[in-house]
């Protein structure tokens, strides 16, 4: 499509608590761009949190909603750093319009640096709730395919937010 590569919005995708938002803001200061954190709209327009969204109204809807939002933002907006929900990219409508429209990067870390973290990110995400250890493995590794891209994929273990975001930086000039 026409968008110039250097309007196209910038998506970040991986799994829940790899550090989408932190590293989306990192970017926003940065490059001194606008940044949308999916999750965070959503919460603002149903005024509850996404835990409580999928409590009320169940997964089907909120990933109905996810869809919209995105789908709208990716095509009507640039110059945009957006952090999608980490289910996000399981539509596949949501995928081919994010990697049709914006620069798509895949955010990853070992499942060894991951676990450490899901005791603090645990109580939000309800798609973590009453599963053991074992199931989020599982539910980790069958992600990987998903958010899976052509070449945008930018290891997180060894490097903290803002080191992060520089790579990131780096590899669009
Ligand atoms: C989800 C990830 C969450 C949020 C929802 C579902 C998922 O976003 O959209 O709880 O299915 O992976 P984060 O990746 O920002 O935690």
């Amino acid at each position: 499509n026409d968008i110039p590569l250097r309007e196209k919005n910038i998506v970040l995708i991986g799994f829940m608590g790899v550090g989408k938002t932190t590293i989306g803001r990192q970017l926003s200061d940065k490059l001194y761009r606008d940044f949308i954190d999916i999750d965070q709209e959503i919460e603002k327009l149903h005024g509850m949190p996404v835990s409580k969204i999928f409590e009320s109204m169940g997964e089907k809807a909120f990933r109905q909603m996810e869809k919209e939002f995105i789908t709208k933002l990716c095509t009507t907006t640039r110059l945009k750093i957006i952090s999608l929900g980490g289910g996000s990219f399981l539509q596949e409508e949501i995928k081919q319009v994010c990697l049709a429209n914006s620069i798509v990067f895949y955010l990853d870390l070992s499942w060894d640096s991951w676990k450490d973290r899901l005791q603090l990110i645990m109580d939000s995400r309800p798609v973590l709730q009453n599963k053991t250890l074992e199931e989020i493995e599982q539910l980790f590794y069958s992600r990987q395919a998903i958010y899976e891209t052509n070449n945008s994929k930018v290891s997180t273990d060894s490097l903290d937010p803002e080191e992060i975001a520089d790579h990131i930086i780096d590899t669009l000039k």
